[in-house]
């Protein structure tokens, strides 16, 4: 068994994604702890993870996990408020809010509280993966991993290497994302522009149609079902918007 069969996962932020995150991680098989500032945001991914429409519940109902296998993984979750509990872990994925700040001094208490071999992931949406690694004294340990919403869901997995991660690290993350049943595809880490690939592209397209809106040409009710009408989308552009913010319950 390779090394990433076994690794003990911590999910640092319980919010939209990293409750998510959390349910897969502990869904592959994974021992997952799963921490936030927040009781009330833990409260509510401890439900989400069971009650929401992409539960473990839901998902038995859907028939996408037995109802044993669902067992299995709601007993591989801790959710907790101590920070140095998921940071203990082998693979740490940062979920917390998008703010560079925020995100660089998880980084640096990570750095500090986390196992010298442990890789740190960050699910930023596009901050250079580049400026977390300069947080802590682990570069090669230091990669992204961009996960879509909702997480059990969504195959993509944006795998960002920066030019001081390591093969290894790479390989590990690029092994527990397909475990989880995610499809991994790695790319460059581009300080010169936020985002990575498909949160520019994502962008510029939400650009353009909120211009669309502007202009008067349709509304977004409209907007969203021509594009999901023309390109098979399953929502269109602001009803995605939407469900980034507030999940998909
Ligand atoms: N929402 C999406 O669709 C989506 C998709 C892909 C990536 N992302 C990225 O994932 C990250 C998290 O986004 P989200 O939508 O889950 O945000 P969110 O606001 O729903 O959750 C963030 C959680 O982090 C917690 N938190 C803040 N500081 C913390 C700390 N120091 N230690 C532990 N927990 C802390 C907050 O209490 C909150 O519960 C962001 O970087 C975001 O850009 C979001």
């Amino acid at each position: 068994m390779s090394r990433s069969a076994s690794l003990r996962i911590g999910v640092i932020g319980a919010g939209v994604m990293g409750g998510g995150i959390a349910q897969s991680t502990a869904a592959a098989g994974y021992a997952t702890i799963c921490t936030d500032i927040s009781e009330a945001a833990l409260d509510v991914a401890r439900r989400d993870s069971e009650e929401s429409r992409f539960g473990l519940a839901g998902s038995v109902q859907r028939g996408k996990l037995t109802a044993s296998e669902a067992d299995d993984a709601r007993g591989r979750i801790t959710w907790t408020g101590e920070f140095e509990a998921a940071a203990s872990c082998d693979l740490v994925i940062e979920c917390v809010p998008e703010r560079l700040d925020l995100k660089l001094g998880v980084f640096r208490d990570l750095d500090a509280a986390a196992p010298e071999a442990a890789i740190l992931a960050s699910n930023t949406s596009g901050f250079p993966i580049v400026a977390m690694a300069g947080a802590t004294t682990r570069p090669d340990r230091v990669i992204g991993w961009h996960w879509a919403s909702p997480a059990f869901v969504m195959k993509f997995a944006e795998i960002v290497v920066a030019p001081g991660t390591s093969d290894e690290t790479r390989d590990s993350v690029v092994e527990v994302a397909g475990r989880c049943g995610k499809n991994p595809i790695v790319v460059k880490d581009n300080p010169m522009a936020w985002g990575f690939v498909a949160n520019r592209i994502y962008g510029a397209m939400l650009r353009e149609a909120a211009r669309v809106a502007e202009e008067g040409v349709a509304d977004h009710a409209e907007i969203n079902q021509l594009m999901v009408d023309c390109f098979r989308w399953p929502v269109g552009p602001f009803a995605m918007i939407k469900g980034a913010g507030s999940g998909w319950k």
